[in-house]
């Protein structure tokens, strides 16, 4: 695992799903399901997809109680997902709840890691909306650093904070970092965002990539691209 473009299908239905990624003929793209297509669809979105051969990282960001949160996750680990989340900010008693409802009896989970701040968010909301006065890299490495004391694999963050997640956390812990965009694109509403060669400069693990993909003329064309800028 590591090094790889996951593609965010953020789409509104299963048809919309298959008719994107039928246009990756002979590849299997590691993919993101997102809370819109699986609340439109249901676990059945990821048997379909895992079928035909694609890794998936469920994007669900849970955050409730830790009770809560882990009774969601012991259904989550009978789907035969890769990766799935949840927000740190709902404490270390939620993340270590959370990887107990995770693990399965034999032992074996997906992986879990811990969304630090929404790469939609910068420090101006996060001082006037969350009133949390810290700089926002020093607010991703302390969650980050909660994550890993409470046992998880890894953080969402944005790639600008990729580099010194690892310095503290170490090269094993994942950086998963959305809010990439090619440097002709529009940023949208992510804030924190870095182009696919910069974020593998800084050592982001993985990147995830929606509307610059999914919204191109050519999806094929700018995921071949994202690869060749961050993987190869
Ligand atoms: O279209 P775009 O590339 O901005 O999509 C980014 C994807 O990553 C979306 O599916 C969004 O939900 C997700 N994401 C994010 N920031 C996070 C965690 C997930 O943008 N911190």
């Amino acid at each position: 695992m590591g090094k790889d473009v996951i593609i965010a299908c953020d789409f509104a239905g299963a048809k919309e799903t298959f008719d994107f990624l039928d246009r990756f003929p002979g590849k299997k793209p590691f993919v993101k399901i997102g809370m819109e297509l699986f609340y439109a669809e249901g676990p059945s979105i990821i048997k379909e997809i895992k079928a035909r051969g694609h890794k998936i990282f469920l994007d669900l960001k849970l955050h409730d109680i830790p009770n809560t949160v882990k009774k969601s996750m012991a259904v989550l680990s009978g789907l035969d997902v890769d990766i799935c989340n949840l927000h740190a900010s709902g404490t270390k008693a939620m993340m270590k709840a959370a990887l107990e409802g995770l693990t399965r009896p034999d032992g074996t989970r997906p992986l879990l890691i811990a969304v630090t701040q929404l790469t939609s968010t910068d420090q101006e909301a996060l001082e006037k909306d969350l009133l949390i006065h810290e700089p926002i890299d020093q607010v991703v490495l302390h969650y980050a650093k909660n994550a890993k004391e409470c046992g998880l694999d890894g953080v969402v963050c944005s790639a600008q904070e990729a580099g010194i997640v690892h310095e503290v956390c170490g090269e094993d812990f994942l950086t998963v970092t959305p809010g990439i965009r090619f440097a002709d694109d529009a940023a949208g509403d992510q804030k924190r965002i870095m182009t696919p060669a910069a974020a593998k400069e800084v050592g982001a693990d993985y990147i995830v990539v929606g509307r610059s993909i999914t919204a191109a003329a050519d999806p094929a064309a700018a995921y071949e691209r994202c690869v060749r800028e961050f993987a190869d």
